[in-house]
Formats: structure tokens, C-alpha cells, sequence
């Protein structure tokens, strides 16, 4: 009796496993059936190039979508829905349009790009961007100004899109940086060696470059790639850059004030005063502040009244050698003989006094 009943039991649940399994996959395709067809039903009016609309502002704006862009989107190639996005239509008539003008559309549709990445969403809250846009300036770049909307590709491939995406509202920049060695360097290509932008200013997190801090910070920043042995062999660069200039005059103190001072502004040299920013030039380059036809131009930034022969009283990056600064190099090797010699001398001048009157006080005594 109980084995027959415990057969029954068996049997009725696997046929209910079979009819559930059965339903889910039903239900799974019919889910992405969906998928195709719901997009196609935005598509069949949204892939008209004439579709368009006029917005309060008067302004018209296009509301054709490409779907073979889409397709070959980030998201498109991960088959997401339009209402992934678009959560608020569900088919038409749609709710009515919100947007007073082009620019509100772009603020008002960029924050669905939040579900899905939040993280990037949090940490551009607090950046210099949106502290900008926050002020009242609508031009300051959300998401969509950066990664577009429905042709969102990987932002980094290759690395020279990153800069021509910056190049949209800081064009002045770009055009420097685009000369500049690093800019040269990855023109067009993914050489992963030079600085983008993002290098120097962060992403999503970016701040404002010109504070106290940042300026104390910045010769670290140069100093990640500068003195990477291996990054700088391949471009025969010295990585004795960041050493000579902490321990030179104006190096030195900047290291102070970071430590002990963050707060207070430095009006020593970091990097960028003597080399620049975004028109950093190979040293021996002409236009390169830091060469020898421009380099009185560059110190007299700071030291107003700097003669001609200023720069030379000043080493640079390099140990002083009998071929560069042998003036430089012969006092310091004669100091280097000298003072040891000086010491050695004196100390074997007392030693010899001390024997020659223990010897004396030992003949006395014996006589
Ligand atoms: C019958 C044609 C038609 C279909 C189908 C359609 N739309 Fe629209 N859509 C329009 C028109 C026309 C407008 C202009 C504003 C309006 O009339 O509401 C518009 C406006 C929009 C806008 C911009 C303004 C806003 O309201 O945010 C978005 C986004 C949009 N559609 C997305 C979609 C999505 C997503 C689907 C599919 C779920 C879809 N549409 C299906 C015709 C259509
Ligand atoms: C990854 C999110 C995302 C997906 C997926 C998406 N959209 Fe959009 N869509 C946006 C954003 C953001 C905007 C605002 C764009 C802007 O600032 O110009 C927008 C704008 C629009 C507009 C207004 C006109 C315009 O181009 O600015 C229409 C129409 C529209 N989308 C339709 C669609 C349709 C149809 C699909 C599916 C084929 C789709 N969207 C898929 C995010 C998305
Ligand atoms: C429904 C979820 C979803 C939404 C909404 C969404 N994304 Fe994505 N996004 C993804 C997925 C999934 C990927 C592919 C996986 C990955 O690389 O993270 C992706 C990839 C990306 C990438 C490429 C990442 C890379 O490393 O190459 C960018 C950039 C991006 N999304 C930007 C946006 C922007 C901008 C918006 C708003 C307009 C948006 N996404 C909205 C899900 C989403
Ligand atoms: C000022 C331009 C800019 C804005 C605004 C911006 N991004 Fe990015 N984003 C970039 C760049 C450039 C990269 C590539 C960074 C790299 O490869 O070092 C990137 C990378 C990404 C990635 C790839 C993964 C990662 O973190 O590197 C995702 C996803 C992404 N952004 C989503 C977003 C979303 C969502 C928003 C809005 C909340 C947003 N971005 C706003 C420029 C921007
Ligand atoms: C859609 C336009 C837009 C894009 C794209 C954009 N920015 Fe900006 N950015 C602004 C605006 C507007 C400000 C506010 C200050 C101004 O007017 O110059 C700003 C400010 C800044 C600041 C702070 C300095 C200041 O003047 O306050 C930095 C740094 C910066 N952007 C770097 C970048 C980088 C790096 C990229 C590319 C990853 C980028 N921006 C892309 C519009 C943009
Ligand atoms: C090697 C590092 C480095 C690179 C690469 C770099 N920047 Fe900067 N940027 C800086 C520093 C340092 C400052 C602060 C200068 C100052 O104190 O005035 C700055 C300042 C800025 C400012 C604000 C000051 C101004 O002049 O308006 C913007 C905007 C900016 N950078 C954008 C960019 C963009 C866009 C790119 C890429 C095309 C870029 N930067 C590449 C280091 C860099
Ligand atoms: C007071 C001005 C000044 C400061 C500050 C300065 N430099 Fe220089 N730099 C020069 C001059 C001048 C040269 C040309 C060579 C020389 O005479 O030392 C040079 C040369 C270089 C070179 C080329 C070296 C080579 O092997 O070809 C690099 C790289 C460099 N500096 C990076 C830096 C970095 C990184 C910092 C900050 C840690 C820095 N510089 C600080 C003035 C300066
Ligand atoms: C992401 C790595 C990276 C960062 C950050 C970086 N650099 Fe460079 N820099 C390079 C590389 C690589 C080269 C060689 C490029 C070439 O020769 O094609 C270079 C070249 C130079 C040169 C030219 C040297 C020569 O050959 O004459 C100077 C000067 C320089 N950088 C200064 C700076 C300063 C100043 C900073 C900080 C504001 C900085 N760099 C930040 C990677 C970096
Ligand atoms: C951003 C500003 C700045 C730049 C650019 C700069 N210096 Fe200086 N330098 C200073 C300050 C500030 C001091 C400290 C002056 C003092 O304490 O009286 C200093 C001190 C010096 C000293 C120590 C002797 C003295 O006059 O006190 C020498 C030598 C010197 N700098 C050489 C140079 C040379 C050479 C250049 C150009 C390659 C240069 N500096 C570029 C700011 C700068």
C-alpha cells in the first residue's frame, strides 16, 4: 500500500518537474521574443529618418534612432530592450514629452544610464563636472555628452578617442595637448605609455586641477610614469627626474609642503612651471620652454630680475659632470677631496700629538 502510494507520488512529480520545466522554457522564449519584437515596434516609427518633433523651446529635434547603430552598440550587441532605458513608454501615445527644450531632453533621459552603472553614476556626483552643472551651466558633459546614447561604444579603444571625446567643449586644450610630446606620442594610436587626459584628471571622480593640493600632488603625477624604468628606457628618458628635483631648492620644499602643509599654497616650482601642462615639448624641441633659448623666459616666470647667465647657476636634472657644469662639478669634487682630506689630516695630526706626548710622558717617567 505505501509502496504504491510513495510510485504515485513519484510519478506525479515528475511529470509536474516535466510540465514546469516545459513552461519555463516556454516562458523564457516567448520573454525574448518579446525583446525583438518590442524593439521593432519603437523601430517601426523611430527608424524613419523624418521623424521628428518640435519642443516648446521651438527648437526641432530628431527622433530617428539608427538600428543598425544600435545594433552594433555596447547595448545594442547585448540585445537590451529600448524600455531598459525608456521605462516610462510602454508603447503609444507616450506620456507627455517633459523636456522644454534639446538640453533638458539630454538632462532628463541621461539618468536611466544609473540602474545598470551605478558606480560610475556615484562618483561622478561629486566631480568638478557636475559641481559646474549643479551651478547652472547646462553645457557641463553628463553621461551621454561622453559615452552618447545609442552608440555607445568602449570609450578607450583605441586610447586617442578618450582626448577627441574631451576635445568636444575643451577644444583650446586639445589643440595644445594634440602637439605636445605626449599627445603626439598617441595620436591616433593606443599606446599605452603617454598620459591621456584621464591620466592626469581622473574619470567620473574628476576634480578641479587647480587647487593647492592638486599642485602639491602634481610632480608624484609625473613621477608615476617618469620613473618607470621600463616605461622610460623604451623612449631613452633619464628617471633621475624626480630625485634631482626633490633635492634641489625648489623640489625640497614642495616635498615639505606636502607633508607637513597640504593646505598652504607653494609659490616654488613644481613640473609643470618650468615644462608645462598640456604643451609639453621634447627638451630639445625649439618651442620647448625648458630649452636653452627659452629657458631665462621660463625662470624669470618667478624670478623677475634673472640675468642672462641665471640658468646656469642652477644644475637641472643632471648630476653635475666635467662635461655639463664642469664649474659645478670641479667645487664640488674639490670639496668632496677637501673636507674628508681636511678631517683625515687633522685627525691624524692629533692622533700623532697624543702619541708623541704619551711617548714623552713615558721617557720622563723611565729616566
Ligand atoms: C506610432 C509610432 C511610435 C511608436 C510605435 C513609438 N514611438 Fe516614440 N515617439 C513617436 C512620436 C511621434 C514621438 C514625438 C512625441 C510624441 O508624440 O509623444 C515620439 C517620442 C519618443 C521619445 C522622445 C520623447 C519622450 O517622450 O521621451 C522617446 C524616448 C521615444 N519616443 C521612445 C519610444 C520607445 C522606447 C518606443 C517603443 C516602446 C516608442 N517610442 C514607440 C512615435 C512612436
Ligand atoms: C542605454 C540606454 C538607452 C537605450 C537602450 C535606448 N535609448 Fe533612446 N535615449 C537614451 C538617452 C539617454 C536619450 C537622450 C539622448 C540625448 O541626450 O540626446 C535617448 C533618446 C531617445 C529619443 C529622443 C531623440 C534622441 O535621439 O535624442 C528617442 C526617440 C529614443 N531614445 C528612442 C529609442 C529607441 C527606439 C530605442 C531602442 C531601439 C532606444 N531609444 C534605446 C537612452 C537609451
Ligand atoms: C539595462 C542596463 C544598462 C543600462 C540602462 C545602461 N547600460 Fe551601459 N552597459 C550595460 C551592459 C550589460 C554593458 C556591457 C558590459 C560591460 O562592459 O559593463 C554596458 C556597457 C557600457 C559601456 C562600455 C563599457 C566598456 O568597458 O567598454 C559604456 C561606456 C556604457 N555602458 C555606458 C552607458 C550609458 C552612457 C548609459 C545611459 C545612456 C548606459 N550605459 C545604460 C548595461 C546597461
Ligand atoms: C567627461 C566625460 C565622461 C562623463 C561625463 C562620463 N564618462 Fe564614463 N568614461 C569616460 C571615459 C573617457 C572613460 C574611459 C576611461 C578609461 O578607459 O580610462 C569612461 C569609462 C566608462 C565606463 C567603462 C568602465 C569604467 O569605469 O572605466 C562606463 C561603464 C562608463 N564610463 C559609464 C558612464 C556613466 C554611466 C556616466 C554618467 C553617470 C559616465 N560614464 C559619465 C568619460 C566620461
Ligand atoms: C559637454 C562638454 C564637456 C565635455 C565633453 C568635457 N567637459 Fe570638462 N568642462 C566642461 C565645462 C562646461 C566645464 C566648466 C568650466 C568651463 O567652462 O571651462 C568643465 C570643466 C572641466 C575641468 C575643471 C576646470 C575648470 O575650469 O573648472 C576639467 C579638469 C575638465 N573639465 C576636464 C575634462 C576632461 C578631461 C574631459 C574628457 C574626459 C572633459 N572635461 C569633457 C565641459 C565639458
Ligand atoms: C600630464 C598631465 C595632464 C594631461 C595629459 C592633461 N592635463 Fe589638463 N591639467 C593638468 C594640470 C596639472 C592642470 C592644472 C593647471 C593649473 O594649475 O592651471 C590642468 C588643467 C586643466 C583644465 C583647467 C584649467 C584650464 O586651463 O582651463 C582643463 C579644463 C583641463 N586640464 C583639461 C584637459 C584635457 C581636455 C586634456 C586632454 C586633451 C588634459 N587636460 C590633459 C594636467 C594634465
Ligand atoms: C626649475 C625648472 C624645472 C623643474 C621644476 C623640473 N624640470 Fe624637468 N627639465 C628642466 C630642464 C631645464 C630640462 C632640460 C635638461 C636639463 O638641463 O636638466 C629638463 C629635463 C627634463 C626631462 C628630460 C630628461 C631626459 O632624459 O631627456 C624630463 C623627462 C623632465 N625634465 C621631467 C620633469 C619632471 C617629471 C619634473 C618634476 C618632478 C621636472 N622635470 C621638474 C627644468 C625643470
Ligand atoms: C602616463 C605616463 C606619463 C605621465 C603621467 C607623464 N608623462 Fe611625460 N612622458 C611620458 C612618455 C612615455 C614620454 C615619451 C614620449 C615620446 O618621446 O614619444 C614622455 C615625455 C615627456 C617629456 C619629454 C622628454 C624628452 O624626451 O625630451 C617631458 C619633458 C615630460 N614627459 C614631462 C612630463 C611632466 C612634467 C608630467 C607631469 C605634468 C608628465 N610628463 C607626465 C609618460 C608620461
Ligand atoms: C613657479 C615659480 C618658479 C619658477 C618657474 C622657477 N623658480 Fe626658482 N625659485 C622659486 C622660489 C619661490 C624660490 C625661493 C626664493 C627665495 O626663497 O627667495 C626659488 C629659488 C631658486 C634658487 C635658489 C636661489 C635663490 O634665488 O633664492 C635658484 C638658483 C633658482 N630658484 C633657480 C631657478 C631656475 C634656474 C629656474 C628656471 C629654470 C627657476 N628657478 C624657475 C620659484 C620659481
Amino acid at each position: 500500500m505505501l509502496r504504491r502510494c510513495l510510485k504515485l507520488c513519484l510519478i506525479a512529480l515528475m511529470l509536474g518537474g516535466i510540465l514546469w520545466l516545459w513552461d519555463a522554457n516556454y516562458a523564457a522564449a516567448e520573454t525574448h521574443q518579446q525583446e525583438g519584437d518590442e524593439n521593432a515596434v519603437c523601430l517601426s516609427c523611430h527608424s524613419n529618418p523624418d521623424l521628428k518633433t518640435t519642443l516648446p523651446s521651438g527648437e526641432e529635434t530628431s527622433l530617428y534612432v539608427d538600428p543598425a547603430v544600435f545594433a552594433a552598440s555596447v547595448h545594442g550587441k547585448q540585445a537590451q530592450k529600448c524600455t531598459a532605458c525608456h521605462s516610462n513608454i510602454k508603447g503609444y501615445p507616450h506620456p507627455p514629452m517633459f523636456a522644454s527644450d534639446r538640453r533638458d531632453l539630454t538632462l532628463g533621459l541621461y539618468t536611466a544610464c544609473r540602474q545598470c552603472h551605478t558606480q560610475q553614476y556615484q562618483m561622478t556626483l561629486d566631480s568638478v563636472h557636475a559641481r559646474v552643472l549643479a551651478g547652472g551651466d547646462r553645457n557641463a558633459p553628463v553621461c551621454t555628452d561622453c559615452h552618447g546614447a545609442h552608440n555607445v561604444t568602449p570609450p578607450d579603444q583605441p586610447r586617442a578617442k578618450i582626448p577627441t571625446t574631451c576635445s568636444q567643449c575643451h577644444s583650446t586644450i586639445f589643440n595644445e595637448y594634440k602637439d605636445s610630446v605626449h599627445g603626439t606620442a598617441l595620436n591616433g594610436t593606443d599606446n599605452p605609455d603617454v598620459p591621456s587626459c584621464v591620466d592626469c584628471h581622473g574619470v567620473h571622480s574628476m576634480e578641479d586641477p587647480r587647487t593647492t593640493e592638486f599642485r602639491l600632488k602634481s610632480p608624484q603625477l609625473c613621477a608615476t610614469c617618469h620613473t618607470d624604468t621600463a616605461k622610460m628606457a623604451k623612449y631613452g628618458i633619464s628617471t633621475n627626474v624626480l630625485n634631482s628635483y626633490v633635492a634641489d631648492f625648489h623640489g625640497t620644499t614642495v616635498t615639505l609642503f606636502e607633508k607637513q602643509t597640504p593646505d598652504h599654497p607653494t609659490n616654488k616650482a613644481v613640473c609643470y612651471d618650468c615644462h608645462g601642462i598640456h604643451n609639453i615639448k621634447e627638451i630639445s624641441d625649439p618651442e620647448a620652454s625648458v630649452v636653452k633659448e627659452n629657458l631665462l623666459t621660463t625662470c624669470r616666470q618667478c624670478h623677475p630680475d634673472a640675468t642672462a647667465n641665471f640658468p646656469a647657476s642652477w644644475v637641472g636634472h643632471y648630476n653635475a659632470s666635467p662635461q655639463r657644469h664642469p664649474l659645478v662639478y670641479y667645487v664640488q669634487l674639490f670639496y668632496r677631496i677637501l673636507i674628508p682630506g681636511l678631517i683625515g689630516f687633522f685627525i691624524v695630526f692629533i692622533l700623532l700629538d697624543i702619541a708623541r706626548r704619551m711617548t714623552g710622558r713615558m721617557q720622563r717617567k723611565g729616566a
